[in-house]
């Protein structure tokens, strides 16, 4: 036990005390790019279940498994701004941390529209789930892009 102990220090214990160091000394650029990636996980996604409620693919089967992923994905968009990822190759506007309440309220309209529109396709009608699409696109995806991410 005494020869082990500095080992346990090492590999337990030393990783807590560094990981402070680690989190103050990262790169805004990383996670600029992790946030971009991210949403493209996001887009994905959404890809995947319109041309499922669309008709266009016969992957009804992967439906849960798509809803699933946004809704953790969305679970997590809060936490993808911190303080000092606001410059450099970001198409965040400022508002994002200008108006942290106003931000935080646009994800969790997201996370209900997305609920509602679950809610549709559960209930089967992939008539309604159409519509339903279009509606969720606009009160998530748009309406936050709109007032928080610059145009292309
Ligand atoms: C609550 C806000 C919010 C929601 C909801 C949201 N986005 Fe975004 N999205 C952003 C912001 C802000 C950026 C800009 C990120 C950056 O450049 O740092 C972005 C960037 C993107 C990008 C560009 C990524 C890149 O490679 O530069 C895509 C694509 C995207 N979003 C798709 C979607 C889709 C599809 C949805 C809906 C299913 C969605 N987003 C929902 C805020 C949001």
């Amino acid at each position: 036990m005494k020869t082990l102990l500095p080992l346990i220090v090492a590999v337990v214990i030393a990783p807590f005390l560094a990981s402070p160091a680690i989190a103050d000394d990262s790169d805004p650029e990383k996670i600029i790019k992790y946030r971009q990636d991210f949403m493209q996980a996001v887009k994905n996604h959404n890809n995947s279940i319109k041309a499922i409620v669309n008709g266009a693919v016969p992957f009804n089967n992967h439906l849960d498994m798509h809803l699933a992923s946004l809704e953790k994905l969305f679970g997590e968009v809060n936490s993808l701004f911190p303080e000092g990822s606001d410059f450099g190759e970001t198409k965040a506007k400022p508002a994002v941390w200008d108006n942290p309440q106003k931000f935080s309220e646009t994800v969790q309209k997201s996370q209900q529209a997305l609920t509602e529109f679950k809610q549709v396709v559960d209930s089967g009608d992939m008539n309604k789930a159409r519509s339903a699409f279009k509606n969720f696109g606009r009160s998530s995806c748009g309406s936050c892009h709109k007032s928080f991410k610059e145009k292309d």
